[in-house]
């Protein structure tokens, strides 16, 4: 069923509470943290920009990190309010806790269109816990309840769940934001029934973190390509050898079973027929999570068996060839997964054509192209590709669980439309 949306309340004057996903990745630069990818602040601003002009006061909330219930200052969302003051151009107030004191009075001050950002919800064991007295804290400011952290909503905690349930039941409304509408539209609707040819790129490290995907989109997809360390797995399977490669043996029977419904459900399901792979070489030292670092040497392209000293890290180029075709011809494209190690330059190419024959398909095929968070997301960032697909989810395993057809806690937890 719809759920009620912003667009749909009367908020003039009321006190908002709204759950924002502000986990932003952040990195140390002189003593201070600095945000390095703003993308999920940057995607609530037509929520936020909606509920000021309809007059609302804004009580945001949001987790950073995993704290884990202590107060971790490199976990402050301190700096997320301050880029928040800079890409809306209006004061953000900043609250140092998320409930008690500060937080009524300061939320006492607040006029029409005012925004307070509450530190971070996980500086509590009761948020993950979703502790239903940690909620009423929560929910004491809050008149009426938003949710635009879709990245966050397949979490059943406290600010994501709980809360929304507390106003609901007290008559009020609990309502997605404008990005967890779209979440759920390009995610959910826009593949119910997608434009045919619909193509799905599956890449990633592991069958077991993707099987429950593969299953569910062997239903409605014509064309399933697989890449990523993923693949491995599916050649172990068949009895080729991997080398070193990443793979899990104890799902090779997974692997096989998905080539089977495939048959049977008239699936084009095509795996890598080429292979770039390295012989690491161990250089005696430890990177700073003090893991050993290995030299990549002898990058070079196989077919079939990989050498028993070496390991796969990306499609060749034959495949990645072969996957552009398939996908610029596609109506309907869902990528999730890159298709190798794309973060390191030597074996990106196969990520990057995924990437651009995706950006093809959807200027000049008129696709809709839809990427389902994570990894894809940062690779067709960093290829500078963003901007010219469909949509991109800020969510990494929320969409997963989505794809996978899950219903998430803080979607179920709002309010349905009328
Ligand atoms: C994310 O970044 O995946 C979401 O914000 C959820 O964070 P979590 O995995 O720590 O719950
Ligand atoms: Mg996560």
């Amino acid at each position: 069923m719809a759920k009620l949306t912003v667009r749909d309340l009367d908020v003039r004057g009321k006190r908002v509470f709204m759950r924002v996903d502000y986990n932003v990745p952040l990195e140390e630069r002189d003593g201070q943290m600095a945000i390095t990818d703003n993308t999920r602040i940057v995607e609530t601003l037509p929520t936020l920009k909606l509920l000021i002009d309809k007059g609302a006061k804004i009580i945001l909330a949001a987790h950073l990190g995993r704290p884990k219930g202590k107060r971790e200052a490199t976990m402050s969302l301190r700096p997320v309010g301050l880029k928040l003051h800079e890409l809306l151009g209006r004061s953000v107030a900043f609250a140092t806790d998320c409930i008690g004191e500060v937080v009524e009075k300061a939320a006492a001050h607040m006029k029409d269109g005012d925004i307070l950002l509450l530190e971070n919800v996980r500086y509590y064991n009761e948020e993950e816990a979703n502790d239903p007295v940690f909620a009423e804290k929560l929910a004491k400011v809050a008149d009426v309840y938003v949710n635009d952290a879709f990245g966050a909503a397949h979490r059943a905690h406290a600010s994501t769940e709980g809360v929304a349930r507390i106003v609901a039941k007290r008559g009020g409304f609990a309502a997605a934001g404008l990005l967890m509408e779209r979440e759920l539209k390009f995610l959910g609707d826009e593949l119910e029934n997608p434009a045919r040819p619909f193509v799905v790129i599956l890449g990633g490290a592991k069958v077991s973190d993707k099987i429950k995907v593969i299953d569910r989109l062997l239903e409605k997809a014509d064309t399933i390509l697989i890449g990523g360390a993923m693949a491995y797995t599916f050649k172990l399977a068949h009895g080729v050898k991997t080398g070193k490669s990443l793979v899990e043996p104890d799902h090779t029977g997974t692997a096989l079973a998905a080539e089977k419904k495939a048959i049977e459900r008239k699936v084009n399901f095509q795996l890598p027929t080429d292979t770039i792979i390295a012989t690491p070489v161990d250089t005696g030292k430890l990177n700073k999570k003090g893991k050993p670092v290995y030299d990549l040497t002898n990058i070079r392209t196989i077919r079939g068996d990989i050498p028993d000293d070496a390991e796969g890290f990306s499609i060749g180029a034959e495949t990645a060839a072969n996957y552009a075709r398939i996908i610029q011809s596609a109506k309907t494209i869902l990528w999730n997964g890159p298709m190798g190690m794309f973060e390191d330059p030597r074996f990106a190419a196969g990520t990057n054509a995924v990437a651009q024959a995706v950006v093809d398909a959807t200027q000049k095929n008129g696709a809709k192209s839809i990427i389902g968070g994570g990894d894809s997301v940062k690779a067709l960032n960093k290829a500078g590709l963003g901007d010219k697909v469909t949509f991109m989810s800020t969510g990494g395993g929320a969409s997963l669980e989505f794809l996978e057809g899950a219903v998430l806690p803080g979607v179920a937890a709002l309010s349905d439309k009328k």
